[in-house]
């Protein structure tokens, strides 16, 4: 790919803007200054052991997969009002073309395992009804279980408020009197704590535990994120 093209679909500036900074010496390709902003770039993995961009490693290239500890308080949005989960990333990474898009979203009051990608059709094989990837809800809840709960949303008929279609089984295992796990295949409009309202209960906390085979690794505290491996990327659909 020309080394403007690819320069400014990474987000570092205009075509023009490419093109003067490679002039001034501020691209490397293995060592080498590189001053032609149309000279092709081998794009793979290694890019960023390769590229040096003011005498940094160049952001990975299209194809990324991020996990990031979701905190309270932020929403999964471009442009709405308030704090993103895409200010949790490095600013340059809004410019990005193809964008970051979080896959699927969590309330703003919602914390947890969280997947960001510029790949499209991964983005869609995860959240595919057709796909049933598993996601993993902690929820503390306000009022104690009574244990009708588990059959309840494990019935196949729970009907949602405003809804047409009942909801597909989901499972719920408790953990305390106020607190369980709830696992769902679906990803309907607030659809934990929607569940807990249709049964007279209030969701007070939740967290997103686990998507398909991934966890929310323990070396992730919230607000921190890193890019997925290859292996966490196909846990998920494990
Ligand atoms: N269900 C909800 O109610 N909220 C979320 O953020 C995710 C699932």
């Amino acid at each position: 790919m020309r080394l403007d093209k690819l320069l400014s679909g990474l987000g570092y500036g205009t075509r023009s803007e490419i093109q003067k900074l490679a002039r001034a010496g501020g691209v490397e390709l293995d060592g080498a200054p590189l001053s032609d902003a149309a000279a092709r770039i081998p794009v793979g993995p290694d890019l960023p052991e390769r590229l040096r961009i003011d005498g940094r490693p160049v952001d990975p290239p299209p194809g990324l997969v991020i996990l990031l500890h979701k905190p309270l308080g932020v929403t999964c949005s471009h442009k709405e009002d308030g704090a993103l989960v895409h200010d949790l990333l490095p600013a340059r990474w809004r410019r990005r073309d193809p964008a970051i898009s979080t896959v699927g979203r969590l309330d703003k009051q919602t914390s947890g395992l969280l997947l960001l990608t510029d790949d499209g059709d991964l983005l869609h094989r995860i959240i595919s009804p057709r796909r049933h990837v598993a996601k993993v809800y902690r929820a503390t809840l306000a009022r104690p279980l009574t244990g009708q709960e588990g059959a309840i949303f494990a019935s196949g008929e729970l009907m949602l408020e405003g809804e047409v279609k009942p909801l597909t089984p989901a499972q719920l295992d408790p953990v305390s009197p106020t607190e369980a796990r709830l696992t769902v295949t679906e990803g309907r409009y607030h659809q934990v704590r929607r569940m807990f309202a249709a049964v007279g209960n209030h969701v007070e906390a939740l967290h997103r535990e686990r998507l398909g085979g991934l966890a929310l690794a323990d070396d992730l505290a919230p607000g921190e994120w890193r890019m997925a491996t290859v292996d966490e990327i196909e846990a998920v659909f494990a």
